[in-house]
């Protein structure tokens, strides 16, 4: 496969999409861990293990200073981010040297019998996520395509467990791909959770992406939104969105607070928004 490529998630590692989606990880990998059984759990678009937050190109794009580092300094006592900030070793008043990617947070959750994959196109990124995580035996790391990967891994013999699928929207048609894996991937595995991140980038745009989904006719299709900038502002990235496919319980509550939280620390005074909606129902009629 010809690696064509801009994107390098140390320009965004940190920021306040990069904080959405791991809250809503996190919360999912807790989940798993209230039964005994053993999960698996496949990160498709990985990256590394940890960015550094020093490095000339965080400094450069000033996201993280945005993103975790104000969210620190705001929301440090906000309960409802009590397990992400213990995840990423967040303390009060100190600023974060190192800000851990979806691979580092997974491996951190897994027990002794639970399982991860992390699939990742750039062979340097890949390299260092294998190097900077401790894998014990129950990580592997692939280099690879990650839509590739949701053919080739789902379902897993645990049968249970989660997927995050993080592409970075570079090109045009990426949700379309995105679109097309999951539902193959949904059709091979219907009873796992997924995680799907969109950028919201316009009310119009948004609006389109729900409605892609709900056309699939997927049941238990939760949206977890928050926009920390007018929609259609014209800034590149005015919110993230988080669909959730089978959520955990308790999930809707949970990221209504948590983003509510994250939105009153880091947001543009005044603008913005967090929606937190079903987007299906449990069952699909006929
Ligand atoms: C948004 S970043 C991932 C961030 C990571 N999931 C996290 O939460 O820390 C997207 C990653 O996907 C990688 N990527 C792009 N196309 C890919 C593909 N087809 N398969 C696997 N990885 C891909 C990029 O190199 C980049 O590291």
């Amino acid at each position: 496969m010809r690696i064509a490529m801009n994107y390098r998630h140390i320009y965004h590692a940190g920021n306040f999409a990069d904080i959405a989606k791991h809250v809503g990880l996190l919360y999912c990998l807790d989940a798993l861990k209230r039964k005994d059984s053993a999960f698996f759990a496949l990160d498709s678009h990985a990256g590394r293990g940890f960015y550094d937050l020093q490095a000339p190109e965080a400094h450069k794009s000033g996201e993280a200073e945005r993103g975790i580092q104000r969210l620190i300094d705001r929301g440090i006592d906000e309960p409802a981010l009590a397990l992400y900030f213990a995840a990423i070793h967040a303390r009060r008043g100190k600023r974060l040297a190192r800000y851990p990617g979806s691979p580092a947070l997974i491996s951190a959750g897994l027990r002794a019998q639970d399982r991860a994959l992390f699939v990742e196109l750039l062979p340097a990124e890949a390299r260092a996520a294998e190097r900077e995580i401790e894998s014990l035996g129950r990580v592997r790391t692939e280099i690879g395509d990650g839509y590739a990967s949701l053919k080739a891994f789902l379902p897993p013999d645990e049968r249970r467990g989660l997927v995050l699928i993080d592409p970075p929207y570079e090109s045009l048609d990426e949700l379309k791909s995105m679109l097309q894996s999951f539902a193959e991937a949904h059709r091979r595995w219907p009873n796992g959770m997924y995680l799907l991140w969109y950028p919201i980038r316009s009310a119009g745009q948004r609006s389109m992406v729900h409605s892609r989904f709900e056309a699939l006719r997927i049941p238990k299709m939760l949206c977890a939104d928050l926009a920390i900038h007018p929609d259609d502002a014209g800034i590149g990235l005015a919110g993230s969105g988080l669909l959730l496919v089978n959520p955990p319980y308790g999930a809707d509550g949970y990221l209504q607070e948590a983003y509510a939280a994250i939105h009153r620390a880091v947001a543009t005074p005044g603008a913005g928004y967090v929606e937190v909606t079903r987007l299906t129902p449990e069952r699909m009629a006929q």
